[in-house]
């Protein structure tokens, strides 16, 4: 208990400055920042931010899906969110005849918005500190599963009293700083929610993966929803006869635009950071897993993209697997240099040798080199871990094969999975990709880390070559009416069958092998940084210290600003329609816009039409599609991206370079009036100034 008193201390008192601009901080607790938000700028009170008694700015923002942001600008649930958190939706409502991705599409009325299978959003009750009531029972006597089980314990009974308030409740207790703090989390579900507008994939995706992560930027990466509730405005299942929602508090939408030095602040649900961690852990990713991983992965996006390229129908069968391949890499060479341009390995084992001076003679004596002996013990084996889930799971026929035996033996037929495979796999491209991952994994694993089974394989076929044109001329998991006609009895043969018999014997290994040694070392290593968490507060008690991202609901704030990317150059904060007909090339699918665009355009008058712009926002993944608000609590814009040179702000930010991307409001506007003729939707949004 000394210890629980001890670090709630801690928290209260950490209230001094932290850097420039970085930052998620819990809503609930932003009294201890509202000063520092309102010198920069903000005129609203922390009540407004975030209150369990009255409306507040948190009641119009929602977690949209299952990982991003969306934000309410009307009093009957019109939502909006990004372009890409709204993708999957647009897709599954469009077909050949109706290709919504490409054309857009557009709600005239409320009968012609779509419902939305499985998309919930979830509103944020309240969230509370519940540290003592989820350790309680806890001494520090305890092993760590005996404190486990007291949490689990308590936390369930928590949970459960939370979900008994009210209707569509999910309530969850939450780890925050490595778990020296508990927060219970209140979100009430709704899930009857519509589609009502979207852009052409070439104005909502416009770059696509070229501009991604990039600044200057030219995305309308904007989508609108609509949230339906029962007569009494509570959460029900999608029905005719449901009402749009009333909401507590919605955006007010604000025109009057931004430039350099604004107040920015952005309310969402950043997905994960690690800002704490010591230096081995930095050194690893930066100098281990994020270069293999690259590299794995510029390997298969080149043979993808060697495919698309030579066929149409390719192209679109690869274009949502490319580009999730192809985010995720270009974010790790982002974050990969930023690391190393920040010296954040060398900067933080400077903290590590002041602090450990510090540490001598206290409980925290000898932490960091405990730390340091867990990360080398388990780096070899995780780097194991994220190497067969870049090579071997990397191969769509082998995800396949083993999805379809689970089917078999739960007693279903495979037709389903044969029907959603078949339509967007193109086996050239699996085989080549088979070859590249294999013979990568061949040559970088250590051999201690390779199953018998691939040692064995590769030696009787000599190459990984011949091992795939044995494979892809035996397995049955090319041919999809065979798929589709097996069944239970045929399991004993498709358990023989060779790519079933390789995923199997790799997943095997890896479940044996590999990932117990991982899970301790990193049990070890959540312990170990539970105590470095709070040492660290103990360290530094007038740093501001803000928990790490876990897809809960943070603000970040800060202010529109320009940077340097590198040497001799500056980016401006705001891009303009100009700069879409600049990029504009009917050649480059990524920069072929519609035709009515460059019409609207050839009208004249639009060339300072704002599009998109950059501000200091700490965000991360999962503030896709959060409202971007002024100084007056008005919607500005809505984040969808971070730039390049600064995604290292998951591990370290730096003020300089680290930018969120926003869409002006402003160019959804324009997109939904001049391209949408929906214009009808303003009625029901209020204009700010
Ligand atoms: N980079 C953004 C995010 O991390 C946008 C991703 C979607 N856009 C794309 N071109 N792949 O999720
Ligand atoms: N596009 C990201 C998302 O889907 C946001 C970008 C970021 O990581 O900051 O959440």
């Amino acid at each position: 208990m000394k210890r629980v008193l001890f670090s709630l201390f801690i928290f209260v008192t950490a209230l001094g400055a932290a850097r420039a601009d970085e930052g998620m901080w819990l809503p609930a607790l932003i009294s201890q920042r509202i000063g520092d938000m309102q010198a920069k700028g903000f005129k609203l009170s922390a009540e407004d931010i975030y209150s369990v008694n009255q409306a507040s700015l948190k009641d119009a923002v929602v977690l949209f899906g299952g990982g991003c942001t969306g934000e309410i600008v009307s009093d009957e649930g019109l939502l909006l969110t990004n372009h890409h958190c709204g993708y999957s939706f647009i897709q599954r409502h469009s077909s050949v005849e109706h290709d919504y991705l490409k054309d857009g599409f557009w709600a005239m009325d409320r009968s012609q918005e779509l419902p939305n299978r499985g998309l919930t959003v979830s509103f944020l009750q309240r969230m509370e500190d519940v540290t003592g009531a989820v350790l309680k029972g806890y001494s520090p006597s305890m092993t760590e599963k005996q404190r486990d089980s007291v949490i689990r314990v308590n936390s369930g009974e928590i949970v459960r009293a939370a979900m008994e308030e009210g209707k569509g409740l999910r309530a969850s207790v939450e780890a925050l700083y490595y778990g020296n703090q508990y927060f219970l989390f209140v979100y009430k579900i709704y899930r009857d929610v519509r589609l009502v507008g979207a852009p052409p994939s070439s104005i909502g995706k416009f770059g696509g993966d070229t501009d991604n992560w990039m600044w200057p930027r030219h995305t309308g990466d904007f989508s609108i929803f609509r949230i339906y509730a029962g007569k009494d405005n509570e959460p029900a299942d999608y029905s005719e006869d449901n009402v749009p929602y009333k909401p507590k508090r919605f955006f007010k939408i604000s025109r009057k635009g931004v430039k350099e030095g604004d107040f920015t602040f952005v309310y969402g649900c950043p997905g994960s950071t690690k800002e704490y961690v010591m230096s081995e852990e930095v050194k690893y990713v930066a100098e281990v897993s994020d270069p293999q991983k690259i590299d794995l992965r510029t390997k298969r996006l080149d043979i993808q993209k060697k495919y698309m390229n030579a066929s149409q129908a390719v192209r679109i069968q690869y274009s949502s697997k490319n580009a999730s391949v192809s985010n995720a890499w270009k974010k790790w060479q982002g974050e990969e240099k930023g690391i190393k341009k920040m010296k954040t390995v060398a900067s933080k084992q400077e903290f590590e040798s002041r602090f450990n001076k510090w540490a001598e003679g206290t409980e925290y004596e000898g932490l960091v080199d405990k730390l340091g002996a867990l990360y080398a013990e388990r780096n070899p084996y995780f780097r194991a871990s994220e190497y067969y889930s870049e090579t071997v799971r990397a191969v769509e026929i082998l995800n396949f094969a083993s999805g379809v035996v689970a089917t078999l033996e739960r007693g279903a037929s495979a037709a389903a999975n044969a029907e959603s495979f078949f339509k967007d796999y193109y086996q050239p491209i699996d085989e080549e990709i088979f070859v590249a991952m294999m013979e990568a994994f061949d040559q970088k694993m250590e051999d201690r880390f390779k199953p018998e089974y691939f040692k064995e394989k590769l030696a009787s076929y000599g190459s990984v070559k011949a091992w795939k044109d044995d494979l892809f001329k035996n397995t049955v998991f090319t041919d999809k009416a065979k798929v589709s006609a097996l069944t239970k009895a045929d399991l004993e043969s498709v358990y023989k069958d060779p790519a079933y018999e390789l995923q199997k014997a790799f997943a095997t290994w890896f479940a044996q092998d590999i990932s117990p040694v991982v899970n301790e070392a990193n049990a070890k290593i959540r312990l170990a940084n539970r105590d470095y968490m709070r040492a660290q507060m103990a360290f530094e008690p007038d740093k501001a210290f803000y928990p790490d991202a876990n897809l809960t609901l943070r603000v970040a704030y800060g202010h529109v600003a320009g940077y340097h990317p590198a040497d001799g150059m500056y980016y401006a904060p705001v891009s303009t329609l100009k700069g879409i007909i600049e990029k504009d090339n009917p050649d480059i699918f990524d920069y072929n816009i519609p035709q009515v665009l460059r019409d609207i355009y050839a009208e004249g008058g639009h060339d300072d039409q704002p599009v998109c712009f950059i501000a200091t926002n700490h965000t991360s993944g999962g503030n896709s599609g959060s409202p971007v608000i002024n100084a007056d609590g008005n919607l500005i814009g809505i984040n969808f991206d971070r730039v390049w040179e600064g995604t290292m702000s998951d591990i370290a930010f730096d003020p300089e370079v680290c930018r969120n991307i926003s869409l002006d409001i402003r160019y959804l506007l324009f997109v939904v009036d001049k391209i949408g003729h929906a214009s009808y939707l303003f009625k029901e949004m209020d204009f700010a100034d």
